[in-house]
């Protein structure tokens, strides 16, 4: 028996990093995959990948900043599927760096729109479509940055704290519908998202240094414990965070 054997999951950010590989992993252990992104070259190499290895997926083009977009992701992923088990709300971007008084107001919302807001609006429609068939499990990406802060990464620092937050009180709410939230907290992760720091940047060097396991994750790393926390395996878990670290939290 797989994991998510028959599960209709919705992965956000399915066209690179973790979320791309959260895509292959759940279809692996056999969900139908909704993967969304904005870029649709990208999120149909995603589906190919998938089919390819005989798994279900199809793409829908999504921006997470667009209340509609989601809105139509849900409706596609029932349309294509007929349910809704299963959500990776896991779109994100890396936002404006510098000291709070260096970063403008609009950046700082601009970021927060993107890595927070778009996970409140997705889990109402999630949510929503849950409740038709008794349930299902949402998992939320935060970063070691809900736990600790950074320097220099206030608004990213605000949004995933805030990820938590949103995380355990959809948690209590929806507990008597089936519903269970979870987030995930990665530690450095060597994807796109860094692309603007670069690998050899002292401040990603800082952060793998951090780890008490030296080293980045990949992101197949990160999206096994989600497919888990995806599953009925996880059935007793909700409202709680996993770090996936590498320890670096725990000093
Ligand atoms: N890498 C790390 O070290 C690390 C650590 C902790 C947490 N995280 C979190 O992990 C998540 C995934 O990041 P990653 O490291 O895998 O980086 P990534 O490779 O840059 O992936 C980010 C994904 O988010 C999508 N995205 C960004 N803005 C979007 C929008 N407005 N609408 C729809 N999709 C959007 C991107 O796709 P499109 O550009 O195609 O839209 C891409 O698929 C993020 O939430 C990030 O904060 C990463």
């Amino acid at each position: 028996m797989l994991l998510l054997e028959n599960k209709v999951i919705i992965v956000t950010g399915a066209t690179s990093g973790i979320g791309a590989a959260a895509a292959v992993e759940a279809a692996r252990q056999g969900a139908k995959v909704v993967a969304a992104s904005r870029r649709a070259d990208r999120g149909e190499e995603v589906v190919a990948r998938i089919r390819a290895e005989g798994g279900e997926a199809l793409f829908v083009r999504t921006d997470v900043t667009k209340d509609d977009e989601i809105e139509a992701l849900v409706a596609s992923a029932l349309r294509a599927y007929g349910r809704l088990d299963g959500a990776f709300n896991n779109a994100g971007i890396p936002g404006p760096v510098g000291t709070l008084e260096q970063i403008s107001a609009d950046d700082y919302r601009a970021l927060l729109a993107a890595n927070l807001d778009s996970i409140f609006v997705s889990m109402k429609h999630e949510i929503r479509a849950m409740k038709e068939t008794g349930g299902g499990s949402i998992v939320n990406c935060s970063s070691i940055l809900g736990t600790v802060g950074g320097p220099s990464f206030s608004p990213y620092v605000t949004a995933k704290h805030g990820v938590l937050g949103l995380t355990k009180a959809a948690a209590i709410d929806y507990a008597a519908s089936g519903i269970r939230v979870n987030a995930v907290q990665p530690g450095p992760v060597s994807t796109e998202i860094w692309g603007h720091v670069k690998n050899s940047d002292p401040i990603y060097q800082a952060i793998i240094a951090g780890t008490v396991m030296g080293r980045a994750a990949s992101s197949e790393e990160v999206a096994r414990p989600v497919v888990f926390l995806l599953s009925d395996w996880a059935s007793y878990i909700t409202g709680t965070s996993l770090l996936v670290d590498g320890g670096y939290t725990i000093r």
